[in-house]
């Protein structure tokens, strides 16, 4: 195959309404034209301090360790749960879809003793129900999809940090 008759790179501007990649501002897509620098640069790590701040606004936290992964969502997911996960240790997963329920699959590939406290379809999981199913015991993650995008719905994560407290 040839391919002198390919052109240049030219995708239509779409009105993406999915709920994973979404439009985004044109501020955006002038970054991405901006040069690349190196991981390893030293300018890298200073913008790389910036992303961090900026991330820190976005999730409403001071948690130092607020980072971007390179990865798909699912590859963030397994970060988080396999990084935690250890020998001895017991995790609690609401699941109410199907991206809850993959944090469960791949906590389940750890060690640790996984329980899931399940909702149907469409409905958040009970925060009591959590409450009940760690009742006693020495949980290390009660985790849950936020935005359960399978199905639209979101989980009340004041009402689960308490739990977890
Ligand atoms: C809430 C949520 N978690 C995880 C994923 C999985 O992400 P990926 O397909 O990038 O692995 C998605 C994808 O839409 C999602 O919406």
């Amino acid at each position: 195959m040839t391919t002198h008759n390919i052109g240049e790179l030219n995708p239509p501007n779409r009105l993406m309404l999915t709920p994973g990649p979404s439009s985004m501002d044109p501020r955006v897509y002038r970054a991405l034209a901006t040069p690349l620098v190196g991981h390893v640069d030293p300018w890298f790590r200073g913008c790389m301090d910036d992303v961090q701040v900026l991330l820190r606004k976005i999730f409403q936290t001071e948690n130092r360790v607020t980072m971007p992964l390179s990865a798909s969502g699912s590859g963030g997911i397994e970060a988080s749960v396999v990084n935690t996960l250890e020998e001895g240790d017991e995790a609690l997963i609401a699941v109410n879809g199907t991206f809850s329920d993959r944090m469960a699959i791949i906590a389940g590939h750890t060690p640790a003793k996984v329980t899931k406290v399940e909702a149907p379809y469409g409905q958040a999981v009970d925060p009591e129900d959590v409450r009940r199913a760690g009742k006693g015991r020495k949980i290390k993650i009660v985790g849950f999809a936020h935005g359960e995008t399978s199905s639209g719905v979101i989980t009340n994560i004041d009402n689960f940090r308490k739990v977890a407290d």
